[in-house]
């Protein structure tokens, strides 16, 4: 009898640590492989100062559940391919050129693959950060449309966002990360709560506050949506 007990809660405990097993398997390879280049937990902004920026090695991932498509992350962590054409501290790869800015490509990483097992056990733990529910909750974005010509006006001749942002492959600024598959990888109401206010996410980021009021946020983000939907 005493025996039927025991079985009976070790069958119990097996099945219920089962997947348990599979996310603390996932996190500890997170904080052994990725934790020396990405930020789990929020760092102290305000005591590291301006250092924090220059010593960071990838972008945050303490908010990634708040950020990613999760299909997207987790096809991405096993292929991953360039975002940040002059890498995360664009300043460190950007090479002097007579006529215009070049990148060193000896300064960029290649970002550590993993296998399909793996990516979407780390997809799956990364999807459970989510230091800013907050924002997102805050967000009041629907999707929308824009005509493309006016979506292009907006981010070049009115916003100024291509000094730094792709729209398309090749085309436009390359100190911040291309956005013509921003609408792929990222969530709507991330889009525009970032574009709305960077600096709510990220104290350090390179992106200026832009002051822009709501109505212009979703043009952008409709643009981005627009560009988005047209990539293969
Ligand atoms: C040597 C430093 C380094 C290591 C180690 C590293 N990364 Fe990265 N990671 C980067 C850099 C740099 C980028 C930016 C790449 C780009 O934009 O092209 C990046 C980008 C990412 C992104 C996209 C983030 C975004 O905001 O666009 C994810 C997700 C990511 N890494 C996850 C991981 C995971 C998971 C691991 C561990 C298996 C890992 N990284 C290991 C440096 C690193
Ligand atoms: C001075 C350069 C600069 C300008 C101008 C700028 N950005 Fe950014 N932006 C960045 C950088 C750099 C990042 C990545 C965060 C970081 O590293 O600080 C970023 C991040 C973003 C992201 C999040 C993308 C991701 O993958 O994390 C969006 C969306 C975005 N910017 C949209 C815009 C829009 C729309 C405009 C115009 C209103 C704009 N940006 C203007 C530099 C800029």
């Amino acid at each position: 009898m005493k025996q039927g007990i025991l079985w009976a809660a070790l069958i119990l405990v097996g099945l219920g640590s089962a997947p348990v097993a599979l996310a603390a398997g996932a996190e500890e390879l997170v904080r052994t492989e990725c934790a020396a280049c990405h930020a789990l937990e929020r760092p102290d902004y305000e005591a590291l100062g301006i250092q924090e920026r220059i010593d960071r090695k990838g972008p945050p991932l303490y908010y990634a559940g708040n950020k990613f498509q999760p299909e997207w992350l987790e096809s991405w962590l096993q292929n991953p391919t360039r975002l940040r054409p002059a890498g995360i501290f664009p300043a460190a790869a950007v090479k002097e050129s007579e006529e215009f800015d070049v990148i060193d490509p000896d300064k960029l990483i290649e970002h550590p693959a993993l296998t399909a097992e793996q990516a979407s056990e780390v997809a799956t733990y990364l999807m459970s950060l989510r230091h800013h529910d907050d924002l997102i909750a805050a967000n009041t974005y629907e999707p929308g449309t824009i005509a493309k010509r006016m979506g292009q006006l907006n981010f070049s001749k009115f916003n100024g966002c291509d000094a730094c942002h792709s729209d398309e492959p090749g085309y436009g600024g390359l100190s911040g990360p291309e956005l013509y598959t921003a609408w792929q990888r990222l969530q709507p109401a991330f889009i525009a709560s970032f574009i709305a206010d960077p600096v709510a996410w990220d104290p350090h980021t390179l992106m200026p506050k832009s002051g822009l009021n709501e109505g212009a946020v979703a043009r952008l983000t409709n643009y981005l949506k627009l560009i988005g939907e047209e990539q293969p």
